[in-house]
């Protein structure tokens, strides 16, 4: 049997956390063969509820989890230890009426510590996902609070915004999910971010020339991808749990699978400067995979319209890294 993959989910007794936790111990991303060891993290308060999650994991009885170590926050470095990927899922969620933005100054400073500690004790080929809002900007102060961690292994999660989209452009087509590829989400996980439906592909057709109504894209589809989160916090009372961590589940396994030819998969990464964005922000991009390495699909034309999205977007990022400047060195 192979070593187990270490893999540390922080705020894992949370509704987020709680739905991953289990879909990462029963095989599904790493495989049927693959024994994985979990590293549940949660604030000293909520630790109890740990325990429980811990028993539950027990009686699942899955042939792939190898054994559990439960962590309190305060001693994030035991745990992250020697983890191979870490999901940073804990933060304080937003509320109805705010926007994810809103959270910068309550959940940014968590992400300076999370980032030494991943820096301090994480295995060397540690790959980071952040989920906790607003991820790209939080993953952007981790990342740089571990220098040397390389920048190819952070990345925030922009899949859910990828899911929704695909659903959209199939309920108004009229076709199964699995017919929509090739939706990149360019930028923020935000209300900015720009679903880039002009490349999306629907049965290999443009999804553009399938739904024939580019005022409906443009206008509506847009919108509502951006806005879906605050919908669901407006309907649920809460916000999106099993669907966001289901696109973490999503995003592990657009990294370390082969991407089909003619998709990509969607997820905010240290720029290199691919399309005019500045190096070193968290932007998300259209992606492929060769189940190594991760590389920002190039030669996308944009006309004025995306750019302007595209734009739109930077600037607000541009915006949040100003106003963490602080707690990042
Ligand atoms: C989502 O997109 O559902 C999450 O990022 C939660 C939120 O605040 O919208």
């Amino acid at each position: 049997m192979s070593k187990p993959i270490r893999v540390a989910i922080t705020g894992a007794a949370g509704n987020i956390g709680y739905a991953l936790a289990f879909r990462i111990a029963s095989g599904e991303v790493f495989g049927p063969d693959q024994p994985v060891h979990l590293n549940l993290v949660e604030v000293p308060p909520i630790m109890k509820s740990l325990v429980g999650v811990e028993m539950e994991m027990e009686d699942c009885a899955f042939p792939t989890l190898t054994g559990v170590t439960r962590c309190d926050s305060d001693h994030l470095e035991e745990g992250f230890a020697d983890c191979n990927w870490v999901l940073c899922v804990g933060s304080i969620p937003r509320k109805a009426g705010m926007e994810r933005s809103d959270l910068i100054r309550i959940n940014g400073p968590i992400f300076t510590n999370t980032g030494k500690a991943i820096q301090a004790a994480a295995a060397k080929d540690v790959r980071v996902v952040v989920v906790g809002n607003p991820c790209n900007t939080n993953c952007l102060i981790a990342m740089n609070h571990a220098p040397d961690v390389p920048r190819d292994r952070w990345f925030a999660m922009t899949m859910l915004d990828e899911n929704r989209a695909k659903s959209q452009l199939a309920k108004k087509a009229g076709v199964q999910v699995k017919s929509v590829k090739n939706v990149g989400i360019w930028g923020n996980h935000s209300a900015t971010q720009y679903p880039d439906f002009f490349h999306a592909t629907i049965d290999g057709k443009p999804a553009v020339d399938v739904i024939k109504d580019d005022k409906w894209l443009q206008t509506e589809f847009i919108p509502i991808v951006q806005k879906r989160g605050a919908a669901v916090i407006e309907a649920r009372g809460a916000s999106s749990a099993a669907s966001a961590a289901n696109a973490v589940l999503d995003t592990v396994k657009g990294i370390i699978r082969p991407t089909a030819a003619g998709s990509c998969f969607s997820a905010a990464l240290c720029s290199d400067g691919s399309y005019g964005i500045d190096e070193g922000l968290i932007f998300g991009y259209p992606l492929t995979s060769d189940g190594k390495s991760v590389k920002i699909i190039q030669g996308q034309q944009h006309n004025d319209f995306a750019k302007s999205k595209i734009q739109i977007t930077l600037d607000e990022l541009r915006s949040e890294r100003d106003t963490v400047k602080d707690l990042l060195k």
